[in-house]
């Protein structure tokens, strides 16, 4: 797909496999991508549960990124049961999912918690996939907009408080989160409405050329089927998937879309 940004197909397996799973996964997965005509077009990572990690790593050979889930903001200290960016940095992981919505429903993460992790990551040039997306009734009181400016409005506070502001390192992922794990993914034309405003409020924010640069996916019941669609849109930079992406030849499918 010829696309003005480098489309970005990422796994969320979220609290999910074991390392025997993960092994047989990319067993199955690795020779697939790697035979991929035009893989080098697309970017593709794993944001996996930790203890997975270093098993990914090892069986994706490199070919895929590997990521982390979540990170704490502080670099070290009493906080039982957190992991920091210096550990995952020290492990070989650059690069997390922030703020996912099953962050902030089950583990009260808000947009103050964003704030200040966007800072940490910004602060420690760690890549980050920070998550955005409105609920079914605050859609269905046309509050989209609103939520969504909210949930910007930290993320772009953490970064410009940040003493060395990389944008180059920020994704943005638009997740309704509705559509998460429902089997009911946005139509094109809402997700494409929600990416635009995204992009407008990073051009009032860093200017018009950052908001060309910046990818924006889109997450929510995405799969082989409706790939095409979604990601054949201007607006549309890649795809965050959750239950699709624990499939190898289901996650595959999508990569060839990405990559046709
Ligand atoms: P889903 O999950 O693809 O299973 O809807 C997406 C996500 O939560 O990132």
């Amino acid at each position: 797909m010829k696309k003005s940004r480098k489309l970005l197909i990422a796994g969320n397996w979220k609290m999910n496999k074991l390392r025997a799973d993960t092994e047989a996964f990319f067993d199955e997965f690795v020779p697939k991508l790697s035979a991929l005509p035009h893989k080098d077009t697309i970017d593709v990572l794993f944001s996996c549960p930790l203890p997975l990690i270093a098993t990914a790593q090892t069986k994706s050979k490199n070919t895929v990124t590997i990521a982390s889930q979540n990170y704490h903001w502080e670099p070290k200290g009493a906080f039982t049961g957190e992991v920091s960016i210096p550990m995952l940095v020290d492990f070989g992981v650059n690069t997390s999912v922030v703020g996912h919505s099953e962050r902030r429903q089950y583990f009260n993460e808000s947009n103050e918690t964003m704030r200040k992790k966007l800072l940490a990551a910004q602060n420690a040039k760690f890549k980050v996939i920070a998550c955005v997306g409105e609920t079914l009734e605050q859609r269905k009181s046309n509050q989209t907009t609103q939520v969504i400016d909210e949930q910007l409005k930290a993320i772009i506070s953490g970064i410009k408080e940040s003493s060395s502001q990389s944008l180059e390192h920020v994704v943005i992922a638009y997740e309704p989160v509705w559509a998460i794990g429902t089997g009911l993914s946005a139509t094109t034309e809402q997700a494409v409405e929600v990416h635009k405003h995204i992009r407008s409020v990073w051009a009032t924010a860093f200017g018009p050329g950052e908001a060309q640069k910046l990818r924006v996916l889109y997450g929510g019941s995405v799969t082989p089927d409706n790939a095409t669609a979604l990601l054949s849109q201007e607006d549309i930079d890649g795809a965050l998937i959750g239950g699709a992406s624990l499939k190898p030849d289901d996650f595959f499918k999508i990569c060839q879309i990405a990559a046709s």
